[in-house]
């Protein structure tokens, strides 16, 4: 058996596509609740990486046949020395040594780069699940990784929403949310707020749990998330934002954004939610995100179902997030591993 491992070019149609049917056929075995992934999402992140991401793929060929990828995420403008990696094995080649001969091919890549460590996440089990296999995470085990942070996914039906608990739940939002306003946008965040915007992502590294991942604050400003915006208009990305606006200064100190992949109508991930910590205590996180669920809906008809993923000790945002009627239905590990 022959493993050559090759970077992928952009404009090579057939392994382009062989690679993303790869991963296709991955997430049916791996995470089959979740929609298929998105051709568009896929190709556009080769051609229009994410601003301060620099991204390499390279594929594996078994016997002359493309069998997995590897994607290393090599960030230019902070978090220079830890790299992002996404590596998809076929269902079909699994436990021949093809994961192994990406990993050791991007090892090699990140070490004439100056990087220090990788960081990549793998399904894991829920309680309850441990006897479920789980590749991802023995491969991470098997090649020396450290689990530094536990996730967990959890979904919103929203078909079966507890409509006379949300107009409570928001009626105590806004009660306690007295001087502030929301405000809602679609793709693109208003000027006036874009500032705002930026120092509210920058913080979310300061505020979520990091665990054990070594993980610096972004530098995030207004460019960048002009660039980010761009790069996920190129995806085909629906975003839907509600912001709560501090009446005194008219500075956004709290923002929410969902967001739905160009293949589907059914299916919403839950982005970002933070609120500014001077801000905290009147209950903005809830308000914006039960707004954000309506604004969504006057949109996205369709709508069935919201992912979202937190660290299982993000206490706050889960007693909000299972108050909105998210529930865990998957467990998710982010390991890194020092080079
Ligand atoms: C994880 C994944 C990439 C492994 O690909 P692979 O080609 O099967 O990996 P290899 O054959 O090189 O396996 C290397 C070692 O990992 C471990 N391993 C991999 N899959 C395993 C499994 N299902 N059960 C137990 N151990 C496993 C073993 O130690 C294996 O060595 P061995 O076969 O000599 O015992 C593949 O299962 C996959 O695509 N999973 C979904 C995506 C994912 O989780 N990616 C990793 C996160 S970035």
């Amino acid at each position: 058996m022959a493993i050559s491992v090759i970077p992928l070019n952009p404009d090579d149609h057939a392994t382009l596509d062989a690679a993303y049917q790869t991963a296709v056929a991955a997430q049916a075995v791996d995470e089959p609740d979740l929609p298929p992934l998105c051709l568009r999402r896929f190709e556009a992140s080769l051609r229009h990486p994410m601003p301060g991401i620099d991204t390499r793929c390279s594929v594996a060929w078994l016997d002359g046949v493309p069998a997995g990828w590897i994607r290393l995420y090599l960030h230019t403008l902070d978090n220079t020395e830890t790299a992002g990696v996404e590596l998809v094995v076929h269902p079909a080649y699994r436990r021949r040594g093809v994961g192994r001969a990406l990993h050791e091919h991007a090892l090699r890549s990140l070490r004439e780069y100056g990087g220090k460590r990788m960081v990549g996440s793998t399904v894991t089990p829920l309680p309850g699940e441990e006897g479920r296999e789980m590749p991802g995470a023995a491969f991470a085990a098997a090649v020396g990784a450290q689990p530094a942070l536990v996730d967990v996914r959890r979904r919103l039906d929203v078909t079966a929403l507890d409509r006379p608990r949300l107009a409570t739940l928001l009626a105590e939002a806004s009660a306690a949310a007295v001087g502030y306003r929301t405000v809602r946008w679609g793709d693109n965040t208003p000027q006036e707020y874009v500032a705002d915007v930026a120092y509210l992502e920058g913080r979310m590294v300061v505020d979520a749990p990091l665990g054990d991942l070594q993980w610096e604050q972004e530098q995030v400003d207004a460019a960048r998330i002009r660039g980010q915006e761009r790069a996920l208009d190129a995806r085909g990305v629906r975003r839907y934002s509600t912001g709560a606006v501090h009446e005194a200064s008219g500075r956004l100190v709290g923002w929410s954004m969902l967001s739905l992949a160009a293949n589907t109508t059914s299916h919403a991930w839950q982005q970002t939610t933070i609120v500014d910590p001077d801000h905290r205590g009147h209950r903005l996180g809830l308000l914006t995100k039960i707004e954000n669920l309506d604004h969504v809906r006057a949109h996205e008809p369709e709508l069935r179902t919201i992912d979202t993923y937190n660290a299982a000790e993000n206490a706050y945002m889960i007693a909000i997030n299972e108050r909105l009627g998210f529930r865990p239905v998957a467990g998710s590990t982010e390991w890194q591993l020092a080079i």
